[in-house]
């Protein structure tokens, strides 16, 4: 069967798309697209062609499988040009999604019409590319320069009805979209209505100095990323040049983004994303249980949060305090937080009223005895872990899941607390759990195949991205933290400052640095975990106490004003010359000599210590891929997308340099911090990577 299809309808033709699962611009869809049209125009009883697409969706694209791959004949904008040099008027008709390549092909049809439910976009700079197809040469002439950049540059879809406002759908059509594409057809040519090219349009130019503005705007959000700027530059393009010359000038620097690093850890990343979701090994008979409502306990900051979370998605939540005062608190916040977004526009007095009426506060575990999940967030002991877990065994239906939202406690250790260890796990979310992404979903050595599968699914409802790991100290993600933190650490005393050590990851990609984090994630949480594991760290991960003097002059970060900064009203910080007057009086008194530590040992030491760490969690199988742990540290941790991750970085610097850097800091920082680990040793020794292992 060929993936596209020319049939009549009286007197129009009929190009149909069936390209599984998302009519992606395939080459067998390019040359049956280029094969059809041709047909169509040589046809003299056909008067006017519609293209439409089975399945779910529009095209979505080009095959993004096939970038970085030698171009197999026709190119993409061969096969538009064709289209739109028609002397018969080509209508598309979109459902679903046109999004990149998908709706450059639409543009150089001659119109457009959609369902209301359809969605278009040009995505590309998600990928680390721009449109490649006309895309920043036809959206302005269309729709004008500003409202092209903003969809160009944001890569957001926009909704039909919305796109039909901004020009880029002729007609919103309701019911059969086939029926009504080609009745729009036939009355096209009943009017004998020629073909309407984009390309002979003009973009109307904005004023002098409107792009540069536009560059200024962006400068903030697309810091590190190349393609939205290299965006603008194509736009520009369109409004400065004539449409041949536009498109040469789009095809260059896409052909340059393409063959880029960025693109090809954005493309890593895309697939990542949805590969993550499909846990290895898992039984095809396996189904997840149903979860149709939740239990939280506790209502702080974790558990407001994640209880929003299950609000959002429409579930109903039952949220166990304590005590009245604590409940009524939690409540309030989760109040506040909504109205907070109410007040700024993005979700109605309505909606926030129907989430807040599915909060059910409580005081009592009985009301926990029909939910079908429950999630404790409760303090990080294990003590109190142990006695909550032995109360929901005692009160829960036989069946529900039983999750801890614990960051680093042992999870066998919780579950044997019950009698139904393969219902439990942990469900681990990243604060606020109500912004962050990241889910990272702990199986124990006994939890049931369903049970994971059940958090992994329950995940993706409430909208956030779940990575399934093994039980171990800190899991994927603060396990690996916890490498670079010592790291930092240690540079402070041999001679870095917070502020330069900040400087060179935020440089690298990070939101932040690692001591601002620490600011505002508050050095009391740092420092009651530092205690508490206190007696299993090194002498000089013990002498090094630059945190706890920190804390002991009461400056817990952000909140209390002050921390490794200080902090102005509007929470600016700013380096404070008392902090370095501390750091460097602890080094003298631990009789460190303090040298100039160079950005590129900061950042070796940082990153090459978590990727070795990186290394052994996937010989051990807490991470089963690679892709897991740089889904875990994108989404959890802000590593730059653009990076892929660390294990994609990783593989980009080369495992061998790694080694050799390991090695290098092992003479320099002592033998018990840096000991290749063996996976890494083997992989570069073998001169392979990650994911050539993978
Ligand atoms: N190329 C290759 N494979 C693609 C693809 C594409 N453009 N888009 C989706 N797929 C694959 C996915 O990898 C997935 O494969 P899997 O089942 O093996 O995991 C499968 O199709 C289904 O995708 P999703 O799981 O994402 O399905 P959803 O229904 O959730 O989402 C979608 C559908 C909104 C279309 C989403 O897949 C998407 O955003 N796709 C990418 C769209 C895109 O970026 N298009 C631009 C491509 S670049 C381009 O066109 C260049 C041009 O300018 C020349």
């Amino acid at each position: 069967m060929s993936v596209v299809s020319f049939s009549k309808q009286g007197n129009i033709g009929l190009i149909s798309i069936d390209n599984p699962p998302v009519n992606a611009l395939s080459q067998a869809v390019r040359a049956g697209l280029r094969d059809a049209v041709a047909q169509g125009l040589a046809d003299e009883s056909v008067a006017a062609l519609v293209l439409w697409c089975e399945g779910r969706t529009f095209i979505a694209g080009a095959d993004i499988r096939e970038f970085g791959k030698p171009m197999q004949p026709p190119d993409l904008p061969a096969v538009t040009k064709s289209m739109e040099d028609a002397r018969k008027p080509i209508i598309a008709a979109i459902h679903g999604t046109a999004l990149g390549g998908g709706l450059e092909v639409a543009l150089a049809c001659h119109f457009r019409i959609a369902l209301p439910t359809a969605k278009v976009g040009l995505p590309e700079v998600k990928l680390g590319i721009i449109p490649g197809c006309g895309g920043t040469q036809r959206l302005p002439r269309l729709i004008g320069v500003k409202g092209a950049l903003d969809m160009i540059v944001s890569g957001e879809h926009v909704a039909a009805t919305k796109a039909h406002v901004l020009g880029v759908i002729d007609e919103i059509v309701e019911g059969d979209l086939k029926a009504q594409a080609i009745a729009y057809a036939q009355r096209l040519a009943a009017e004998r209505r020629a073909p309407r090219r984009v390309s002979e349009a003009r973009a109307k130019t904005e004023s002098p100095g409107f792009f540069d503005e536009y560059r200024k705007s962006i400068a903030k959000k697309s810091r590190g990323f190349l393609a939205p700027f290299r965006a603008i530059d194509a736009v520009q393009a369109a409004a400065e040049l004539p449409f041949d010359a536009g498109m040469k000038r789009e095809r260059e620097i896409f052909a340059e983004l393409v063959a880029s690093p960025q693109s090809k850890a954005q493309r890593h990343v895309f697939f990542a994303e949805r590969e993550v979701a499909k846990i290895p090994g898992l039984p095809p008979d396996v189904k997840p249980r149903d979860v149709k409502s939740v239990g939280i306990i506790g209502a702080g900051t974790m558990g407001g949060g994640i209880a929003m979370c299950f609000a959002n998605a429409g579930l109903p939540v039952k949220l166990l305090e304590m005590n009245r005062e604590n409940l009524e608190r939690g409540l309030n916040t989760i109040r506040k937080n909504y109205a907070n977004t109410v007040s700024k526009g993005s979700l109605k007095q309505e909606e926030m009223d129907q989430r807040m009426a599915l909060l059910a506060p409580t005081l009592s575990y009985d009301d926990f005895k029909d939910v079908d999940l429950v999630i404790e967030a409760a303090f990080e002991d294990m003590g109190i872990k142990k006695e909550i877990f032995a109360k929901l065994d005692a009160v829960c239906k036989p069946g529900a899941v039983l999750a801890s939202n614990t960051s680093y406690l042992d999870i066998n250790e919780i579950a044997a607390s019950t009698k139904r260890a393969g219902d439990v796990m942990g469900m681990h979310f990243f604060s606020p759990a109500n912004v962050m992404k990241l889910l990272e979903n702990v199986r124990g050595a006994k939890t049931a195949p369903d049970v994971y599968a059940t958090a992994m699914e329950v995940g993706k409802k409430i909208r956030k991205v779940p990575v399934l790991v093994g039980v171990c100290h800190g899991f994927v993600g603060n396990r690996m933290l916890a490498k670079r933190s010592r790291e930092c650490g240690f540079m402070l005393e041999e001679g870095a400052l917070p502020q330069q050590i900040d400087k060179v990851l935020y440089d690298f990609g990070f939101p932040m640095g690692p001591f601002a984090v620490s600011d505002l994630a508050g050095l009391d949480v740092g420092w009651r975990n530092r205690k508490s594991i206190f007696d299993k760290l090194s002498p000089r991960e013990q002498a090094n106490n630059i945190l706890d003097q920190i804390c002991d002059l009461g400056r817990y970060g952000q909140k209390t004003g002050a921390g490794f900064y200080k902090y102005d009203e509007k929470r600016n910080p700013t380096p404070d010359p008392l902090i370095e007057e501390l750091i460097i009086k602890h080094s003298r008194e631990r009789g460190i000599a303090r040298r100039r530590v160079g950005d590129q040992e900061i950042l070796e030491r940082a990153l090459y210590s978590m990727i070795n760490e990186g290394a052994r969690i996937l010989a051990e199988g807490i991470a089963a891929r690679p892709l897991d742990i740089d889904i875990v540290w994108i989404y959890g941790y802000g590593f730059p997308v653009y990076r892929g991750g660390p294990m994609f970085y990783a593989d980009q610097i080369g495992l061998k340099t790694i080694y050799e850097a390991i090695l290098k800091y092992q003479k320099q920082v002592g033998e018990e911090y840096w000991r290749p680990a063996p996976l890494l040793e083997k992989l570069a020794k073998q001169g392979k990577g990650f994911y050539s292992e993978a």
